[in-house]
C-alpha cells in the first residue's frame, strides 16, 4: 500500500501522515527531508527560502525506495515526482486560515503569498490529478480534527468540489497576494 499525502505547506501533511503510519503500521517517508538529506537538489533559492529539486534524480531514488518497501506513507508537496501510488490524498485548507497559520512560521511575505496563491488556484490538486487520474482524494481539512481527517481517508470520503475562488472574499484576497508577488517581481 503506497499512500501519498500531499498539499500546500501548512495543511497538515506531517501530522496526518504520522497518524496514518501509526494506525496502519506503515513506514513514514518525508520527501522534502529526503531531498535535503540526499542532496537531490540543483540549488537553494534564497528568496523563496527553498530548494530547487533535481526532479530526475528524485524520481530515480524514489523508484529504488518503492522497490524495497511498498508499505509506506509518503509526505510530498509535489505528487508528480512519485512513480506510483495506490491513493493520493490532497489536503486542502481555506486559504485565509492557511495564510494566518503560515505567518506563524516566520517565512518571508513572498514565500507565504506564493504558497497561499497556489492553494487558492489548486495547483497541487491539479498536479495530483494529472499524475494520478482516478486515485486522488481531496479533503477540506479547515474545520475538522485529525481523527476526522484519518477516518475520511480510510473511508474514502473525499470532497469533490473544492473551489476557493467561488468565494468573493477569497477573490479579493487573491488580488492582495498578486500585489505582493508582483511588487516583488518589479523590485528585481
Ligand atoms: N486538522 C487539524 N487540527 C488541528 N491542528 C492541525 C490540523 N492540521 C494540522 N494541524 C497543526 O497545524 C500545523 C501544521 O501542520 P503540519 O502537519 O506541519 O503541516 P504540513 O506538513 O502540511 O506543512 C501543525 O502544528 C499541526 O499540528
Ligand atoms: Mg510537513
Amino acid at each position: 500500500m503506497i499512500i501519498v499525502i500531499s498539499g500546500t505547506p501548512g495543511v497538515g501533511k506531517t501530522i496526518v501522515s504520522k497518524e496514518l503510519v501509526k494506525r496502519l503500521n506503515l513506514k513514514y517517508f518525508h520527501l522534502s527531508q529526503f531531498v535535503i538529506d540526499k542532496k537531490l537538489y540543483i540549488e537553494y533559492d534564497e528568496e523563496r527560502q527553498s530548494y530547487i529539486i533535481d526532479e530526475d534524480k528524485v524520481k530515480d531514488e524514489l523508484e529504488k525506495i518503492l522497490k524495497e518497501s511498498d508499505n509506506i506513507v509518503i509526505e510530498a508537496i509535489y505528487p508528480s515526482l512519485i512513480p506510483k501510488a495506490d491513493i493520493v490524498v490532497v489536503l486542502r485548507k481555506n486559504p485565509i486560515v492557511l495564510y494566518n497559520e503560515l505567518k506563524n512560521r516566520g517565512w518571508s511575505k513572498l514565500k507565504i503569498a506564493e504558497n497561499v496563491e497556489a492553494e487558492i488556484l489548486g495547483v497541487i490538486s491539479q498536479e495530483a490529478k494529472e499524475a494520478f487520474n482516478g486515485k486522488v482524494c481531496e479533503i477540506d481539512v479547515t474545520k475538522i480534527s485529525i481523527d476526522q481527517i484519518i477516518n475520511k481517508i480510510l473511508n474514502k470520503e473525499c470532497d469533490y468540489f473544492i473551489d476557493w475562488l467561488s468565494d468573493t472574499e477569497i477573490q479579493s484576497f487573491l488580488e492582495n497576494l498578486d500585489n505582493i508577488i508582483s511588487s516583488h517581481e518589479n523590485n528585481i
